[in-house]
């Protein structure tokens, strides 16, 4: 026979409660790259229309581990996979990262710069 109560209500939220703060705690003491560096909030675009910044995100970015990579010829789709497994690579290591949109900027511009 189970002779013990269920947890009341308000102990089981307590318990709860308790658990998210430790939980956010923990959290807040583990370093990591914090994302809202202070960037400069928007891109700076030329007068072009084309960002400048796709070119400084590669030569920035894509050097941090190895000398920047030849743009030998890949299919987009490859560039893209490849992209997003260095960023990954980036922020496992705490390095500079890429944002998503950075991240397709970037692939965008090796894809139209490569050889
Ligand atoms: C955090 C470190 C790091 C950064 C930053 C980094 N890479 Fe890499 N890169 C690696 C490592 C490690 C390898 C080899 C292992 C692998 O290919 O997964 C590699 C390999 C490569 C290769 C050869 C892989 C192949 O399949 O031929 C290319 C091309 C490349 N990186 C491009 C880039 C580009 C483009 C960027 C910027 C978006 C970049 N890397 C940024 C760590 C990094």
């Amino acid at each position: 026979m189970n002779s013990r109560p269920p947890l009341s209500n308000s102990r089981a939220l307590l318990i709860t409660a308790g658990a998210a703060a430790a939980f956010f705690i923990l959290l807040m003491i583990i370093p990591g790259p914090h994302k809202n560096r202070t960037n400069s909030p928007s891109p700076a675009v030329g007068p072009t229309g084309s960002t400048e910044a796709p070119a400084g995100l590669f030569a920035t970015r894509c050097s941090q581990c190895h000398g920047l990579p030849a743009l030998t010829h890949r299919s987009p789709e490859d560039w893209r996979i490849l992209v997003l497994k260095m960023n990954r690579y980036m922020k496992q290591t705490g390095r500079l990262s890429l944002t998503d949109a950075q991240a397709q900027e970037v692939t965008r511009y090796i894809v139209e710069n490569q050889k």
